[in-house]
């Protein structure tokens, strides 16, 4: 079992083990966005092992020199505060690169002798982490070569702990990410594969396990009988920027609700865990949920899904293209840049209660919450009264871009008249705790290193989501495929989404 670092007794650090982490797809721009500020700020904060060696690799030719001027300018637009000059100093002293093409075996033997002088420069046994922050097409190539070379060791016999970290997209659909299973899992254990979801590093995401389990006021309501309906929304103002290459193949739907959304789902419906530090009971609870959620017929995916695309419009007041407009888009492109959906966990806890779904891009604002609407009060007591109509209770979980909570109340306007009136309470993080979040990343990088699975997605979650989505694929490449909405550029998406919950009596919540 692996204590989290926020679990440690009266504030206690234990740092990870000696770690020599690889990244490959160094020169790419997860590592110079996410991955080095992460790292950064984990060293500002003291929380890397004593003994830490970073090696960047990629294909290009770059000197140890050219590799850390590159990464600083990262740390200098990426890093959410100031790295001191002291801190880069001594971690750039262990941060390298060794250029390696994933398919050559050569390279491989090189990068092994480099780390193992680099090993040998200290007194201490390194466990190794091997992260794949590039294409999909390459994991099995480079677990292979890894395995090769002897840099991973069968896990049940190994001296050190041997993982490697794979980012999104795991697969398009169940069958390719099956297949992209089994070729790790010729070079790797299960154990050994850590399947990233930055959601889940996210602190208000984390939070949801605290919040329903560590409150007993809440638990009580949290099924059919007292819940109306659920809403996730992961709205972006932002395009595709430039990742139409990527995109474009694959759509909001694998970008965000295949992973982030119903990760996000999947916490706030499951059943209480056996243990909270045990990564499988987690996962274990997780999955259930994922299976538990209603398969669509052909006709529920024509009523229960709605996907759009981006017009042109103006987001922030700056007028942008529509999605065909983006560069690098196909023309003829009907890829989603917007999904809605209606879904429901059939099972005896949640069954009948619908969980409206949407995510998109090029939208009016940046939200990514939950919300969740009680049972309205019966208004007998109210009637004649004027009052209007009495509304839901609310809880908000705000994950970005206020991080915190709220809950909505009906209240009695001050006044000799009767009026009700909805008001919020509120947590902020800021306000509550006064100190900015962590990157999502500086909690997983530190869970790989210390060997703690809990926070990243195991194979039969994946499977299941994907399994879930593939009958809305299957209709949506079908001869009678549903329309492709348009919406503008900086509206709240096609009108077809507000029709899909006005059918269920519900409204989308944009507050
Ligand atoms: C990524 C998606 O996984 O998450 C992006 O590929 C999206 O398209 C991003 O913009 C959103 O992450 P965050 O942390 O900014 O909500």
């Amino acid at each position: 079992m692996v204590e989290s670092i926020t679990t440690q007794p009266e504030g206690r650090i234990v740092k990870p083990p000696a770690t020599l982490l690889v990244i490959f797809g160094a020169s790419g721009d997860l590592t110079s966005r996410k991955l080095i500020p992460a790292l950064c700020n984990l060293a500002e904060d003291q929380y890397l092992p004593e003994n830490f060696i970073v090696i960047g690799s990629s294909r290009s030719k770059l000197s140890d020199e050219e590799f850390r001027a590159k990464v600083y300018e990262g740390i200098q637009k990426y890093s959410r505060r100031p790295i001191s000059p002291a801190v880069w100093e001594r971690f750039s002293q262990n941060l390298h690169y060794q250029p390696c093409n994933g398919e050559v075996i050569g390279d491989f033997e090189l990068l092994k002798g480099r780390m193992e002088s680099l090993c040998r420069k200290f007194e201490a046994q390194f466990n190794y982490v091997y992260y794949l922050a590039m294409a999909p097409q390459f994991f099995g190539p480079i677990a292979q070569n890894l395995r090769e070379v002897g840099l991973i060791e069968q896990y049940d016999k190994a001296a050190r702990r041997t993982t490697v970290v794979v980012e999104k997209p795991f697969g398009h659909d169940t069958q390719s990410a099956r297949d992209l299973n089994e070729m790790l899992r010729k070079s790797l254990a299960e154990e050994q594969i850590y399947r990233i979801d930055h959601y889940l590093g996210k602190e208000t995401v984390q939070n949801i396990l605290v919040f329903r389990f560590a409150n007993g006021i809440f638990e009580p309501l949290w099924n059919r009988k007292y819940i109306d309906h659920i809403q996730i929304s992961v709205c972006e103002d932002i395009g595709i920027g430039n990742r139409a290459a990527y995109f474009d193949e694959n759509g909001i739907v694998r970008d965000i609700v295949q992973n982030h959304v119903l990760q996000m789902l999947s916490l706030l419906c499951i059943e209480p865990p056996i243990s909270l530090s045990d990564a499988n009971s987690i996962r274990d609870e997780k999955a259930k949920v994922l299976r538990s959620i209603k398969r669509m017929t052909a006709e529920e995916v024509k009523t229960n899904t709605v996907r759009a695309q981006y017009g042109r419009g103006a987001v922030g007041g700056q007028q942008v293209v529509s999605y065909l407009e983006e560069k690098g888009v196909k023309p003829s492109s009907t890829t989603d840049t917007y999904v809605a959906l209606k879904l429901e966990i059939d099972n005896w806890r949640w069954s009948g209660v619908p969980i409206y779904i949407r995510a998109g891009k090029r939208l009016q604002k940046r939200i990514t919450e939950i919300k969740v609407f009680f049972n309205k009060a019966p208004d007998s007591l109210f009637k004649g009264r004027q009052v209007g109509e009495l509304e839901h209770n609310v809880l908000s979980i705000q994950v970005q871009p206020k991080e915190g909570m709220s809950l909505r109340i009906s209240s009695k306007q001050p006044g000799p008249r009767f009026r009700v009136r909805p008001v919020e309470m509120d947590f902020t993080y800021d306000n509550s705790f006064g100190v900015a979040s962590p990157e999502a990343y500086e909690r997983l990088l530190l869970d790989v290193m210390k060997g703690d699975p809990t926070l990243f997605t195991r194979n039969d979650e994946i499977e299941e989501s994907w399994d879930l989505l593939a009958p809305i694929f299957e209709v949506w490449n079908g001869k009678e495929a549903p329309p492709v909405h348009t919406y503008e550029a900086g509206s709240w998406g096609p009108a077809a989404a507000d029709e899909l919950l006005r059918s269920g009596g519900h409204t989308w919540s944009n507050s």
